[in-house]
């Protein structure tokens, strides 16, 4: 075995240096690097769980093909981005802005599966079991009784319909640990895990050091004993460092919120999911009693269809089975010094700036000396390259003053020589326009496979109106 050595540790990130700095130099924070003593182990001593739990290796065709139980929340949202419901044995990460509502879901997804008979350990590491029992009343509304019963420690008092969710306010990993395994759960939920610490590590409670650890230990038991595992986390403003990031390779699932805080609706989106898609969004409207799933969402972000300003272009984005109607905007200003801006919110900003090139050398827009806003309204991102064409419209809109036809959608991606290229789902996006009343689309000449579009002739026959643009100078033409 190899001799003892001394080395420098830092509290902040756990990195691990042969020299002391004044500055850690993997996340440069100062004054925490500590001199420790690592004795050599073999890796399998620090994972006694995995011990227990691994057995001899398995022909792969050898192993049982137990079909894996999902357990459906009630909330069809949320079913939708983890892939059809909750997995047994996996670990979840629900990560988001303070306040976004991460733990009212958590909350709500907990009694779902409590009343359903899932036997739910709800760990609190951050507020109080009085503050959860107030949360779960606000849900409930004040006319049926609850049954979250709060007492410190994970014990059930009488009350309730006799499933009810078991809160534990604790933060001590190793208290939480022995809880898990005396009450033997089927879902563990932890609100946060970044408030989770183990006393015995010298780095502070909440650094990336603790938080890696305490995660995975927590994930391990939830692999051997069977429990599906949810762990919030908040995105810090060092997100980098200790925010649910370092957590992501660790779990099975990565569910993010997104959205403005001060509108009403809120999106999960998954960012991995080894269980499902990880292009579903789930969508949510924040309500006085909770959270409250939006199945039919292409008109929420849609204030009128039949408006028509110039700067402001429906666009039908396609997100994972589900078609959005957004409205993208733009507005062009002299700008005042030298360098004009350039601002994206909820769009890429590079792709914007490759359209804006476009619009400059195809269609003779003078943009250098202007300051360029696109924006997605209402706190929606839309990555696909199907906004290219409205962000297009939208922009050349605002710089002609002229508006698109009432009532019209658009998609279609835009290349470097000014062509409008076709998108996936034409189809998709044509109906759901129709369906919720557009009668005007402007959609690329061909769909993604390279024949003509089907999908054009199809919605023709419905009787919509549509426009179909090679380029972007096809495309400029129809601003009236
Ligand atoms: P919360 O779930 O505590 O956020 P997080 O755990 O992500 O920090 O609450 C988010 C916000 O939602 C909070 O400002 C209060 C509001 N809210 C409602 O509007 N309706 C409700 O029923 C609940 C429980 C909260
Ligand atoms: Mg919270």
């Amino acid at each position: 075995m190899a001799k003892a050595q001394r080395r420098f540790v830092c509290s902040a990130c756990g990195g691990v240096q042969a020299r002391w700095a004044g500055k850690c130099p993997d996340c440069g924070e100062w004054n925490t690097l500590n001199e420790r003593v690592i004795e050599p182990v073999a890796e399998d001593l620090h994972r006694p769980e995995l011990i227990e739990a691994s057995a001899a290796p398995v022909p792969l065709d050898e192993i049982a093909l137990d079909a894996t139980h999902r357990w459906g929340t009630r909330l069809s949202e949320f079913d939708r981005v983890l892939g059809g419901g909750l997995v047994a044995g996996s670990a979840v990460l629900l990560g988001g802005d303070p306040g976004i509502g991460k733990s009212t879901l958590a909350l709500q997804v907990a009694r779902s599966l409590a009343d359903d008979g899932r036997k739910t350990l709800y760990v609190t590491s951050e507020e109080s079991p009085g503050q959860v029992r107030l949360r779960a009343e606000r849900l409930r509304g004040a006319a049926e009784p609850t049954n979250v019963d709060a007492v410190s420690g994970g014990k059930r008092t009488a009350g309730g319909d006799g499933a009810g969710v078991l809160v534990a306010a604790q933060s001590n990993l190793d208290v939480i640990l022995n809880q898990i395994r005396l009450q033997k759960p089927h879902v563990v939920i932890v609100d946060s895990v970044q408030m989770v610490y183990r006393p015995d590590l010298p780095s502070v409670p909440g650094s990336a050091t603790q938080l890696r650890d305490c995660a995975s230990r927590l994930v391990w038991l939830a692999k051997q004993m069977g429990f599906a595992l949810i762990l919030v986390g908040h995105v810090t403003k060092e997100g980098a460092i200790a925010g649910p990031k370092v957590l992501e390779h660790i779990v099975d699932c990565v569910l993010y919120f997104e959205g403005e805080r001060f509108a009403s609706h809120r999106l999960i989106r998954a960012a991995k999911n080894r269980f499902g898609s990880t292009d579903e969004l789930g969508i949510f409207e924040m309500t006085d009693a909770g959270l409250r799933p939006v199945e039919d969402p292409s008109r929420l972000f849609l204030e009128q269809i039949d408006a028509s300003r110039p700067g402001s272009v429906i666009l039908a984005a396609c997100e994972g089975t589900r078609v959005l109607m957004v409205e993208v905007q733009a507005l062009c200003v002299q700008s005042v010094f030298g360098a004009a801006k350039r601002k994206a919110t909820g769009v890429d900003a590079g792709r914007v700036a490759m359209i804006l090139a476009v619009l400059e050398k195809h269609a003779g827009h003078v943009l250098g000396d202007q300051d360029v806003f696109v924006n997605i309204v209402g706190g929606v991102k839309v990555a696909e390259p199907a906004a290219d064409l409205a962000i297009a419209l939208a922009v050349a809109g605002t710089r002609m003053n002229r508006a698109l036809p009432r009532g019209t959608a658009v998609f279609g991606e835009l290349g470097l020589g000014g062509e409008v290229r076709p998108v996936y789902h034409a189809q998709r996006r044509l109906a759901e326009a129709g369906r919720i009343g557009i009668g005007r689309v402007i959609s690329p000449a061909a769909e993604r496979a390279g024949r003509a579009s089907r999908a054009n002739a199809a919605a023709r026959g419905n009787g919509m109106q549509i426009s179909v643009c090679k380029n972007v100078q096809d495309a400029m033409k129809l601003l009236e």
